[in-house]
């Protein structure tokens, strides 16, 4: 079983345009598909669930999307905190809070807190997050230490990171068709699995969820090594 699973939720506009629909009716069908997934994760004893939920970059989008997406956020970290706590799932977020607006901030500062002594399952959201800034981050945090040249290893490195005290996401999965990261997760999946069904995610299910990890135990992770050697192990 994948210990990490990262998902790269994308297609909430496109799901919305083939039916005629505002792109906010997309991500409102979206946060229905992401809650379905937390599920299946916390009931296949999944650890670590890490969703891409909102990038630097989009950042770019209109104002008036970028206002729904939060109030949605904001709904619906507040409307999901029992449900978070009575199955034993831990928030965090990864990326800068202090960026966000006021209300998802609040929500989300609440959320963090409450349920942070909860033990069953992780869920991280990607959230005003860049892999690349992540990433620099980490080396001015460094940097801020004084470390000489020679102590900078990776798991100072990755102890910087907002990942720090969780495994690497085994499996990545991004949505919609598109073949690419958008700057996620950089570091951390240098030897992720990938899987990109096609389907938009408000399609996303339960089911696509569980053809995935299939999927993934069906793969031979090398990790830089020969199949022989795999096999004396
Ligand atoms: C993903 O869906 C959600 C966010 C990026 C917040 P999109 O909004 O990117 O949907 P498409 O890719 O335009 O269809
Ligand atoms: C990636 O999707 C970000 C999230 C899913 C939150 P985008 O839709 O922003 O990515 P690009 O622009 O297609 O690469
Ligand atoms: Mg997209």
């Amino acid at each position: 079983m994948p210990r990490h699973v990262a998902i790269i939720m994308d297609g909430n506009g496109r799901w919305a345009q083939k039916r005629g629909l505002p792109r906010s009716e997309g991500h409102k069908a979206g946060t229905d598909a992401a809650k379905a997934v937390v599920t299946r994760c916390r009931e296949r004893g999944i650890g670590h669930l890490t969703l891409y939920t909102f990038s630097k970059e989009n950042w770019g989008r209109p104002k008036e999307e970028i206002s729904f997406l939060f109030d949605l956020l904001t709904r619906f970290v507040t409307r999901e905190v029992g449900t978070l706590l009575e199955r034993d799932i831990r928030l965090s977020v990864f990326g800068e809070l202090s960026g966000l607006p006021l209300a998802p901030r609040q929500a989300l500062s609440h959320v963090i807190k409450k349920t942070a002594a909860c033990r069953s399952m992780r869920l991280n959201l990607a959230l005003n997050y860049s892999g690349r800034e992540e990433i620099l981050r980490a080396c001015r945090a460094l940097a801020a230490k004084g470390l000489p040249p020679e102590e900078i290893t990776a798991e100072r490195f990755a102890a910087e990171l907002y990942t720090a005290g969780q495994p690497d996401p085994d499996l990545v999965v991004r949505t919609s068709g598109e073949l690419r990261l958008s700057n996620y997760l950089l570091w951390q999946s240098a030897y992720s699995e990938f899987s990109f069904p096609d389907v938009l995610w408000p399609d996303f299910t339960a089911l696509e969820l569980d053809k995935a990890i299939e999927d993934y135990r069906s793969r031979r992770r090398r990790f830089g090594l020969t199949d022989d050697q795999l096999t004396d192990e």
